[in-house]
């Protein structure tokens, strides 16, 4: 359901605080990218400054780095810290399984690998974002080498996509992710009804350095109310 634009800024603050309260004194924390996960990193910040709260963090984007950097969030990269015990992110998409779709911003593939390392992955959404059947309504980012994007679409077609190759808005031809890559939406208009079986497909195909489906990784799901409350919603495990 699609909320007023006030709402869903006030709902995306009550699941970003909600996120930054599970942050324990010396965590080692994964900040997403996005406009919630920018709010989860805001408030971090304040808990910084208001509480003394001490973290370390890595970023999942240049634009998650530079906000971290401006809320004054000691950064450092997977060489210095392997593991962590809390990532938090927004998603585009997220079923009742937890399996998400993310990438709108084309930071999927960062995102993975940060989620990856984390004890606990929690997942910060409004009600907008969840869905019956993943990629019905939203693409499926596929990030892939520039030489190699036609012969990937050819392939995703195969797979039963629509795949477009993103272009940039307030710059002329592809967008070009933080790892110098571009990025195919590939639009399942039927919906992804094997979301592990997509998964397999799409890393076997050459070119691909990930996409934004992200299958049982999800540890928590936290979904932000207008009101400033937030629900802890269930994940079924299949
Ligand atoms: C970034 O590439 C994305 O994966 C975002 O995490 C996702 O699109 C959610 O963003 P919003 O919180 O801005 O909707």
């Amino acid at each position: 359901m699609a909320l007023a634009p006030s709402d869903l800024v006030a709902a995306k603050r009550a699941a970003g605080r909600a996120a930054a309260a599970y942050a324990g004194d010396r965590y080692r924390l994964g900040l997403g990218t996005g406009s919630t996960a920018a709010c989860a990193i805001e408030a971090v910040g304040r808990r910084i400054r208001e509480e003394a709260l001490r973290v370390m963090a890595v970023a999942t984007s240049s634009a998650a780095a530079l906000l971290a950097r401006h809320q004054g969030i000691p950064l450092v990269g997977l060489d210095q810290l392997p593991e962590l015990d809390l990532a938090f992110d927004g998603a585009d998409e997220v079923d009742r399984y937890g399996n998400l779709i993310k990438g709108r911003g084309a930071a999927h593939t960062q995102e993975k690998v940060v989620a990856s390392v984390a004890r606990r992955f929690v997942v910060l959404i409004d009600t907008s974002k969840l869905v019956e059947t993943l990629g019905v309504v939203k693409p499926l980012p596929v990030e892939v080498l520039p030489m190699a994007a036609y012969p990937v679409m050819r392939r995703l077609r195969n797979l039963g996509a629509r795949p477009e190759l993103r272009m940039g808005v307030r710059k002329d031809g592809p967008v070009v992710t933080d790892q110098g890559f571009w990025v195919v939406d590939a639009f399942f208009e039927d919906g992804i009804h094997d979301p592990a079986g997509l998964n397999a497909a799409l890393l076997g195909i050459p070119g691909v350095l990930d996409h934004g489906l992200f299958v049982g990784m999800t540890s928590d799901i936290l979904v932000g109310n207008p009101n400033g409350t937030f629900q802890h919603l269930g994940i079924q495990r299949s």
